[in-house]
């Protein structure tokens, strides 16, 4: 039967130890400021919006929030970016995805300074992740590093599977395991033999998007199971992409849906805007 890896009590260290730094930063005079755009009311995005915003003000940097109409305009957004982009009072900018269908997601991700990309989504902190160069890395795979870490899985050497190849967490994902020197398997929708490969995985990493996809027989016995899969069933209970009371019968450690990956991803977000202050 698995332990659980807490990542509530995780991600609510690493804000006590941001906001540790954001106290000393802002002795040094170093006041720190994120941008949050948002396009529309999206329900879903108003309370990522609103969580960012509260973790801003829980470690003591300043938020500055634009909530702008659907009909926003591309390039009334790639404007307000720009001007953000040169304001030297603003250290991170984040657009929340996804943006209205008429307005192009990569030529958005590509107007944020890359040195404001707190999200880690511009083809350069992309690019600099592959080669090993500093940069801002993606916050849902950099939280999960930080889970593993916390929790003592020994990444050098593990066979570690990675489940799904989207931009955000999968391929990122992939990069960081590789950084670990983990031996790394990205699968995906085209991948034979599914099931073998992951029950081969000491780590796997599950993050495709579909509802509890991943069941106890894809978990080779004591394998470290991270579930980034977040669904809501018709009476509102919250599952993952994997079938967890199947999976911790086989796994020795298990995230569980809520309470895992989740609380990580702004933990991140508010890690990364500390290293842009200090930058
Ligand atoms: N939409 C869903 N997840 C994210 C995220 O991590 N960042 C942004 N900007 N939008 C998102």
């Amino acid at each position: 039967m698995a332990n659980i890896i807490d990542g509530k009590k995780i991600s609510a260290e690493i804000k006590e130890e941001l906001k540790e730094q954001v106290a000393q930063l802002k002795l040094a005079g170093i006041e720190g400021t994120l941008a949050v755009i948002q396009v529309g009311d999206d329900p879903a995005s108003s309370v990522y919006v609103r969580n960012k915003k509260k973790a801003c003000e829980y470690i003591g940097i300043h938020s500055k929030s634009f909530e702008l109409p659907e009909e926003t305009s591309q390039k009334e957004l790639l404007d307000l970016i720009e001007d953000l982009n040169e304001d030297a009072l603003v250290h991170g900018i984040l657009v929340q995805l996804p943006v209205p269908a008429h307005i192009d997601e990569k030529t958005v991700i590509n107007a944020i300074s890359p040195k404001k990309d707190v999200d880690g989504f511009h083809p350069e902190s992309v690019g600099a992740l592959t080669i090993g160069q500093p940069g801002f890395v993606s916050c849902t795979p950099a939280g999960i590093i930080e889970l593993l870490r916390r929790s003592k899985v020994k990444m050098d050497g593990a066979n570690c599977v990675v489940v799904g190849r989207s931009n955000i967490v999968g391929k990122p994902m992939a990069l960081l395991m590789l950084r670990e020197n983990a031996t790394v398997t990205v699968t995906h929708s085209h991948t034979r033999g599914l099931k073998e490969i992951c029950r081969n995985a000491d780590i796997l990493i599950v993050a495709v998007g579909k509802r509890e996809f991943i069941t106890g027989d894809y978990i080779k016995p004591g394998a470290v199971v991270i579930d980034v899969g977040i669904h809501r069933d018709e009476n509102n209970k919250l599952s993952g992409d994997v079938k967890y009371d199947e999976a911790k019968q086989a796994a020795s450690l298990i995230t569980p849906v809520p309470g895992g990956v989740g609380p990580m991803t702004i933990a991140m977000l508010m890690h990364n805007c500390v290293e842009a202050m200090a930058r």
